[in-house]
């Protein structure tokens, strides 16, 4: 990757990760702009060139999608998967944020990401940690999105997963309202294959605290190797202006598909 290797050579040059300011080089350096402590520059800079080389599609380690439309709702309230008793990231602690141990190399479980090296800078870790210690907002950019609308679904629609998702996660343009939200408006079916039936798993349903725009499905159960479909009653979906999903009319209840995807066995 051409980013990959400018950032390589920058660091041959320039032992220190610092620009003659005496500011981080980011890794990507998109465009020579400086690494800032705010998401769409850790995002640029870092998780789409380093990343996503691993964490992208349907075969994303821990399903952590890390390319820019699911990094943000996969990342800030979301438990590790590796270390469930602690959020990936968890605003304003970047000490018990999960994806800093990670890069720094203090986590329990696993290896130092990236994976294999070459590790980031300790300058660069600091500006994500500042970004976390500051809120871990969205950029201002993605909070200005004016209509209430689903964001990301993961997994994705088609996608195909070597390996039972463990969590089902949407999120939405907007903050959710909770007190409105009812577990018995979403469907996560089973599809069969032969007489188009389809059965009903059980999950637990969350809303991250930390990132209440997200809604989190943990199956009680793995799920087996399938087809499955998630669906939502839409009348019962609205934000906390108690505005519905965009085009969609509060008046009719008919169940609308957020996804459709596929395990299939490994042999
Ligand atoms: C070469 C492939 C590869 C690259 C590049 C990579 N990762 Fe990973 N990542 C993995 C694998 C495989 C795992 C699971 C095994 C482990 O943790 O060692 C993982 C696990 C993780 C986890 C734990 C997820 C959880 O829910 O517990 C985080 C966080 C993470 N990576 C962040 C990153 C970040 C941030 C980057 C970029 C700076 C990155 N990774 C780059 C392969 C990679």
């Amino acid at each position: 990757m051409a980013l990959t290797t400018t950032w390589l050579a920058a660091c041959a040059g320039n032992g220190d990760g610092l620009d003659a300011n005496g500011r981080p080089i980011g890794p990507g350096d998109p465009g020579g702009t400086p690494l800032t402590a705010d998401f769409r520059s850790i995002q640029d800079h870092v998780f789409t060139p380093i990343c996503t080389v691993c964490h992208a599609g349907a075969s994303a380690p821990h399903g952590l999608r890390l390319d820019a439309a699911n990094s943000y709702d996969l990342l800030v309230g979301v438990p590790s998967q590796e270390q469930p008793g602690l959020m990936r990231v968890k605003p304003g602690d970047p000490g018990s944020s999960y994806l800093v141990q990670k890069l720094e190399g203090r986590a329990s479980v696993g290896a130092r990401m990236p994976l294999g090296g070459p590790y980031l800078d300790q300058a660069t870790i600091n500006v994500i940690r500042q970004w976390i210690i500051d809120g871990a907002q969205r950029s201002p950019a993605a909070a200005a999105r004016s209509a209430f609308a689903i964001h990301a679904v993961m997994p994705a629609p088609g996608d195909v997963l070597d390996e039972a998702p463990s969590q089902v996660v949407v999120s939405f343009t907007r903050e959710l309202d909770r007190t409105r939200l009812d577990p018995s408006i979403i469907h996560l079916e089973r599809i069969s294959p032969d007489a188009g039936t389809s059965a009903s798993m059980s999950f637990d349903l969350a809303v991250p605290e930390a990132n209440p725009a997200t809604l989190i499905l943990t199956p009680r159960s793995t799920l087996q190797t399938g087809r499955y479909r998630l669906r939502v009653a839409e009348i019962g979906l609205a934000d906390i202006s108690g505005a519905p999903l965009a085009g969609t009319s509060s008046a009719v209840d008919a169940p609308i598909t957020l996804t459709t995807f596929e395990v299939r066995s490994v042999p």
